[in-house]
């Protein structure tokens, strides 16, 4: 054999599972299709969309708020171009990254595609037309995920976008039309609001992010009401039509009703499908489920014993840091480890302002669980950390059990939860109570204390600033 661990896809579950199999004294190599390493979440996903979220709310907060701030910009204008370079400079930083720390980590790095020849063996395909084999005792497969569409709306990659294009459009929409209020379209659709475009969008659900605790998708509506968004919810598209300069949506809501809405750009963001194409997998055994998964075992390993899969290509959230765990968690148990991985505590994060974060059960699943469970809330408009900074929409909900009080969910959305929601992972990875949390101390003047107050309030309505 060529090496003790061949990776298959060079994404943040690909890259990081080749460290931790490096670390560990393995042989190892990964291979990857682009030549820029990092996968969706460094190209074309988590990284170039904070890019441009970080950038956006700057332009947004200098036109809108800080006259209130008491600065004045005169002038002031948007130089789009440059805002698309600032985050194409960023993404070249983290992908090089990358390739420092396969060097680093003497890790073998193969630029080309990679399919299967056998359960051992990898065949790469260079640009260049070349070809290779290189075996393995163990396979990882981490080939990530592309964009799903329908029918119905075609993405042709000019009128109708996906979110790789939307990263990267020639201008600033005036009036951009996303089917699918989840998580890639509240990020983009912000984006561009903030920008100046209207933004309309058509939801097969009756809510936006639909699959976090409801309260989050109330509050998110309200606070993107502000940027002017409009939103069609319980509406299924019919047909989407690209007219060369513009583009049409047409959708039916739940009662019959029809919607036509006229834009010069569609985000199509419906989720995500798990990416195998051209892998020959049936060529070392394997094969996908009916959603074009591939299966694994509570050790992440497939039907064919050497090979495991993580990331965007199993079952799971499509989230960085659940593909990162992963990958370290397959390098561990391929040296013999027995490592673990808490999956409901695997936060989820949505990248708008006010940013949402969540860890655990929402309010809906402990209701259909039949768990008796106890609310605290804490608005942000009562901590003084956000009177001073103007940020005062959100809110802090925890979810406690009725008779233990062990935190068994926690919802934020406010000024940086995404950053906060780590202090409800620890809680929770500890078991602790809401009245533990309540009863630490919190730095005051911080947004933190938001989560202090809400357990207070979940442990006998006792918050104390409100
Ligand atoms: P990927 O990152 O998709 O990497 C797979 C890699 O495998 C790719 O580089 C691909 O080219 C390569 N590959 C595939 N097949 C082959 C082959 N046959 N041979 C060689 N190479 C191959 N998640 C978060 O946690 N936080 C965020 O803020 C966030 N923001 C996002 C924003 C957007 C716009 C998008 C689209 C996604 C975002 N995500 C975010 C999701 C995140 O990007 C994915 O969950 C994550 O990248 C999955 O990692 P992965 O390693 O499984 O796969
Ligand atoms: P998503 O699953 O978050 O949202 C898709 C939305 O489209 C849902 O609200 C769904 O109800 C709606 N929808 C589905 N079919 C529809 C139809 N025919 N018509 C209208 N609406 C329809 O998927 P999204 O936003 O595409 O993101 C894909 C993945 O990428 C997610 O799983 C997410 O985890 C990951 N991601 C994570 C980010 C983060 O962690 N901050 C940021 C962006 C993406």
């Amino acid at each position: 054999m060529d090496f003790d661990v061949i990776v298959i896809g060079s994404g943040p579950g690909g890259y990081i599972a080749a460290i931790r199999c490096a670390q560990l004294g393995m042989k190892t190599a990964i291979i990857e299709k682009y030549s820029a390493l990092g996968g969706t979440c460094l190209n074309v996903g988590c990284i170039p969309s904070k890019a441009l979220l970080d950038s956006s709310e700057h332009y947004y907060n200098a036109a809108h708020s800080f006259a209130q701030h008491g600065i004045s910009i005169k002038d002031m204008q948007l130089d789009f171009g440059q805002m698309i370079k600032r985050k194409e400079e960023v993404v070249g930083q983290m992908t090089k990254g990358v390739e420092f720390l396969m060097n680093k980590n003497k890790i073998t790095t193969y630029i080309g595609f990679g399919s299967f020849v056998d359960k051992n063996t990898v065949k790469v395909k260079s640009n260049d037309g070349q070809e290779q084999q290189i075996s393995a005792k163990n396979i990882i497969i981490a080939t990530g995920s592309k964009p799903s569409s329908f029918p119905s709306m075609p993405i042709d990659k000019k009128r109708v976008i996906s979110s790789t294009e939307a990263l990267k459009l020639p201008e600033v929409p005036k009036h951009l039309i996303v089917i699918g209020a989840g998580v890639i379209g509240a990020e983009l659709g912000s984006v561009y609001a903030r920008l100046g475009a209207k933004v309309s969008f058509v939801e097969f659900a009756a809510s936006m992010i639909p699959t976090m605790d409801g309260t989050m998708g109330k509050e998110l509506q309200k606070s993107m009401r502000k940027l002017g968004a409009d939103f069609y919810f319980s509406h299924k598209v019919t047909s989407v039509e690209n007219k060369g300069d513009s583009v049409v949506v047409r959708a039916e809501n739940n009662k019959g009703g029809l919607l036509e809405l006229e834009g010069d750009y569609c985000l199509v963001s419906v989720g995500r499908r798990p990416y195998t194409d051209g892998l020959e997998l049936e060529k070392a055994g394997l094969k996908t489920d009916e959603r074009g998964r591939i299966a694994v075992n509570d050790h992440l390993q497939t039907e064919v014993s050497n090979i495991y899969a993580i990331g965007d290509v199993i079952r799971g959230a499509m989230l960085a840091h659940k593909a990162e765990e992963e990958g370290v968690f397959v390098a561990e148990t391929i040296a013999g480890q027995h490592p673990h991985i808490n999956y409901l505590l695997i936060p989820g994060v949505v990248y708008t302002w006010p940013e949402v974060a969540a860890v655990g059960y929402t309010e809906e699943e402990l209701k259909t669980n039949g768990t008796p469970y106890k609310a605290g809330t804490f608005p942000f408009k009562a901590l003084g950390r956000a009177r001073a900074s103007m940020d005062t929409d959100g809110l802090v909900k925890v979810l406690a059990h009725a008779e233990t009080d062990e935190i068994l969910g926690v919802h934020m959305i406010g000024a940086r939860v995404a950053d906060m929601i780590a202090e409800a992972v620890v809680a929770m990875e500890f078991r602790a109570a809401a009245e533990d949390v309540g009863i630490m101390s919190h730095a005051h003047p911080t947004y933190t204390e938001a989560f202090k107050e809400a357990c207070l309030a979940a442990t006998g309505n006792r918050a104390l600033n409100i």
